[in-house]
């Protein structure tokens, strides 16, 4: 149980106690002072008006009928002990002898006794002069009835008992009570992780009426599991995309050779099918060998190797592969100069692929009369390398996908022109493996530009 718990029974009884303590004391001096009162009164009366005999008589045998609820009783004894004056009544609620016997040579304060009937009483006997010039004195004998408060104490102290019982049961159950509505929410939230699989993904905790701690947890886990339901959906998508991508060159060498061994062909006719033949294959190797690249640059355990190499010397090897290209395309290519040599810790090859990825894509949606411009610069410690064309550009709802796998603008194009969409991917992919990013921005019908940015020093 928590000490919070335990230091709430404690003081729930604590102040019981003290409560107690405190109706008992008032009760007593309550009665005390009630006491002191009817002495004083009675003193009064016999020092004063020691002949007003129906004062006395009033305040002696007439009064204490009137009282209801605490009853009292007064003897008045002469100077020999002989009775003058009693409360009707006092003989049969207690025994006088004992009072006497009790009280003698005792101060004015009061004294515990039990009456005839087991009542409880308190008394108290006083001796007091009578007249102005003193002659003689006589005794005034006091008894009031406290069963009514004694009988208050004792309901106090059951509820007293009670409460204590109360704080022993009910505390620990309740406290245990609250414990399990707390964890709650942490068993509902290790629950629906337990029932989770890669089959109901789309699975959520309801995180209302959950205290903020826990709320932000359950958030905090869903949307890990909105990560894991979009990778998952990501894979399969790209596993679908993979199969159809594979099926169509297959299926084309497939019917090719089934139409050439329906019957028999000149050696020209088979030489234009094993031609045709030829090239889906060399597509097929190169869509399974960009796959490959792919699954490999996700790989932790890939490693990069670095060299330290000029930049201007990279974008010279690409512009000397694609210029004939471009010429034939009746492209204009462009490197741009820029003052001071740029070098970077990069891998050749990778980073040779990536700008050869971007510039036959450059090339490849720009009209005759266009430009494909090569640029470099650097930000500090970080080598920007611009690949920008003045062609078709890109949709601007396609953007945010054409990094995809798989991804074309228009797909129909891709048997014409050979295109797998996976172009701009690998770029990326060779991007992150450097530390680096890739960006493309574009203004549709004013062509496209794509920006990698890369440290110049490996990060280690
Ligand atoms: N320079 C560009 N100008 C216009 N569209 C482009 C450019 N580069 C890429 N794209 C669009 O992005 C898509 C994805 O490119 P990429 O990943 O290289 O695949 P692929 O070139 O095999 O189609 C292309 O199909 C094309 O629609
Ligand atoms: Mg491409």
């Amino acid at each position: 149980m928590s000490p919070g718990c335990n230091n709430g029974r404690y003081a729930i009884r604590w102040i019981t106690a003290s409560l107690y303590i405190v109706l008992r004391t008032e009760l007593d001096r309550s009665t005390e002072l009630f006491l002191a009162d009817k002495l004083h009164v009675l003193r009064t009366m016999l020092r004063e008006r020691p002949d007003d005999e129906d004062g006395l008589r009033e305040e002696i045998e007439l009064e204490s009928e009137a009282r209801r609820y605490q009853q009292f009783y007064i003897r008045l004894l002469d100077e020999h002990g002989v009775p003058i004056m009693t409360t009707p009544g006092m003989d049969e609620q207690l025994d006088l002898a004992e009072l006497a016997s009790r009280t003698r040579g005792r101060s004015e304060r009061s004294i515990a006794m039990a009456g005839r009937h087991g009542q409880p009483l308190r008394v108290t006997s006083a001796t007091v002069t009578v007249g102005t010039l003193p002659t003689h004195s006589d005794t005034v004998q006091i008894a009031i009835d406290v069963s009514q408060e004694v009988e208050l104490l004792a309901r106090y102290r059951m509820w007293f008992w009670g409460i204590l019982l109360a704080t022993s049961i009910l505390f620990p159950l309740v406290g245990y009570r609250i414990a399990r509505h707390g964890i709650r929410p942490v068993e509902e939230i290790a629950a629906t992780a337990r029932r989770i699989t890669s089959t109901n993904l789309r699975e959520r905790i309801g995180s209302e009426g959950y205290p903020s701690e826990l709320a932000s947890l359950a958030g905090t886990f869903n949307e890990m599991l909105e990560r894991l339901e979009e990778s998952f959906e990501r894979i399969s998508r790209f596993t679908a995309d993979i199969a159809h991508d594979l099926r169509t060159p297959v299926n084309n060498i497939r019917g090719e050779a089934e139409v050439a061994l329906a019957r028999a062909r000149t050696v020209d006719e088979y030489r234009d099918v094993l031609e045709s033949s030829l090239e889906e294959a060399v597509r097929l190797s190169e869509l399974i060998g960009d796959l490959l690249f792919l699954a490999r640059a996700e790989s932790p355990l890939t490693e990069l190797h670095r060299e330290n190499m000029n930049i201007s010397e990279l974008l010279t090897t690409v512009r000397d592969y694609y210029e004939a290209s471009a010429t034939d395309a009746g492209i204009s290519f462009v490197v741009k100069e820029w003052a001071h040599p740029l070098n970077a810790e990069l891998d050749r090859s990778l980073m040779l692929r990536a700008v050869s990825n971007l510039v036959s894509n450059a090339i490849a949606h720009t009209l005759p009369g266009g430009t494909v411009t090569l640029a470099a610069t650097n930000e500090d410690a970080v080598i920007r390398i611009e690949i920008s064309d003045t062609g078709v550009g890109i949709p601007a709802e396609a953007i945010p996908s054409v990094f995809d796998r798989f991804f074309r603008v228009d797909p129909s194009r891709s048997k014409i022109s050979g295109s797998t969409g996976l172009g701009l991917a690998i770029v990326q992919s060779i991007l992150a493996l450097h530390g680096g990013s890739a960006e493309i921005t574009n203004q549709l019908g004013h062509g496209t530009r794509v920006t990698l940015r890369m440290p110049v020093l490996a990060m280690r």
